[in-house]
């Protein structure tokens, strides 16, 4: 285990928070980890305790008075396949993407779409990462952990791991039992590509016009992906921002109606608010088309501000920005949305 105290987390968070934590503890194995816990060596280590990855879905609000762990596991190794599917494990600590590029260079279906999300694996597992129509529960078939209640290495099934819109038993009930190790993905060498997410479809066929000596292939649509994200997502190693900041919002149908009120009143009649069934007289709505409804796209305010291309991600413009003024953005908006629509805004974001 390497243990520093003191450090800085500049680089332990895509926001770019200059804060600082007090020990700072990274691990290569799961067997490491899991030694370290049985001989009882975190009884001598700050709290509160904090596991993350790459550190591109959280905020920190301050400095963090504990421990923050990271895990160094980073392989891809083929495991015996099962009824006509791929089966790998990928270390926890593994760059997500490295993982769909990977997957695209063996010609294997299931990661393409999710290519280009920042962050590393583990987080993937607990955040049940989506994009474009496909979410990492579709693909995972077990995560192994840590579970330092028992002090024991354990594999949890997906159907156990309770995985809802990025939610899981690990952001749940089990929130700060289980360490994510590893995990095994389920890939097909079949072609079995989701295209039907907005403009996927048209893209993927402009590109193959444009390349008519191209094939469908997870590579083309991982390329094709590739393009959709760096045309409308800012890159967080030039501006520091943790992706979606707030979840869309399922309301009830009702709810929905003040919406279509609002906006065909300010449109006209014909006008149709963006929305997607979510079942049981639910529907989800974009936040990002409520905050720009609110005028907040392109906004800023001192070193925070609200990405001009998708107001969903807040940005640290300057590269300077407090945790103090991104929280401060985050009110506004929020309160904004709910004065105008009657909705709250659930931060995606996790605040540490
Ligand atoms: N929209 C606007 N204005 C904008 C941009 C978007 O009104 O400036 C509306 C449009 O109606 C558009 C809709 O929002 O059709 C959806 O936009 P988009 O397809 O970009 O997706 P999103 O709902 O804003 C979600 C995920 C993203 C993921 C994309 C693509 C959440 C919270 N976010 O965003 O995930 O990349 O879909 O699948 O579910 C992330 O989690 O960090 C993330 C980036």
């Amino acid at each position: 285990m390497d243990i520093r105290y003191n450090c800085s987390l500049l680089q332990h968070n895509t926001f770019g928070m200059d804060v600082s934590c007090a020990c700072f503890v990274s691990y290569g194995s799961a067997e490491e980890l899991a030694g370290f816990f049985s001989a009882g060596r975190q009884f001598s280590l700050p709290k509160p305790f904090l596991h993350i990855g790459r550190g591109s879905n959280l905020l920190f609000t301050g400095d963090f008075p504990g421990t923050v762990f990271h895990s160094d596991i980073r392989f891809v190794r083929e495991l015996p396949g099962k009824d006509g599917k791929v089966r790998i494990e990928v270390g926890a600590g593994t760059a997500w993407d490295d993982v769909c590029g990977w997957c695209a260079g063996h010609g294997l279906w299931g990661t393409e779409n999710l290519s280009g999300i920042p962050g590393e694996t583990g987080a993937a597992a607990v955040q049940n990462i989506g994009a474009y129509g496909v979410e990492f529960k579709d693909i995972v078939s077990g995560v192994c952990c840590f579970d330092a209640v028992t002090c024991s290495l354990k594999t949890i099934r997906k159907d156990d791991c309770h995985y809802g819109y990025r939610d899981s038993v690990f952001k749940q009930s089990a929130k700060g039992r289980y360490v994510v190790t590893s995990v095994i993905l389920e890939l097909s060498p079949d072609a079995g590509p989701v295209l039907d997410y907005g403009h996927v479809r048209a893209a993927v066929d402009k590109r193959m016009q444009e390349m008519p000596e191209t094939t469908l292939s997870p590579g083309l649509v991982r390329s094709v992906i590739l393009d959709i994200r760096n045309s409308k997502l800012p890159d967080p190693s030039e501006t520091g921002n943790a992706g979606s900041f707030f979840k869309n919002p399922v309301v009830p149908r009702s709810s929905f109606g003040r919406v279509e009120n609002y906006a065909r009143s300010k449109y006209g009649p014909e006008y149709v608010v963006p929305h997607y069934d979510a079942g049981s007289g639910f529907v989800k709505i974009p936040a990002a088309w409520l905050i720009e409804q609110c005028g907040w796209k392109g906004y800023s305010a001192g070193n925070a501000g609200v990405y001009a291309k998708q107001p969903l991600v807040l940005v640290n413009l300057t590269g300077k920005a407090r945790p103090e003024e991104i929280i401060a953005l985050e009110k506004k908006i929020t309160a904004s949305v709910l004065d105008i629509f009657g909705i709250t805004l659930i931060p995606e974001v996790e605040h540490i």
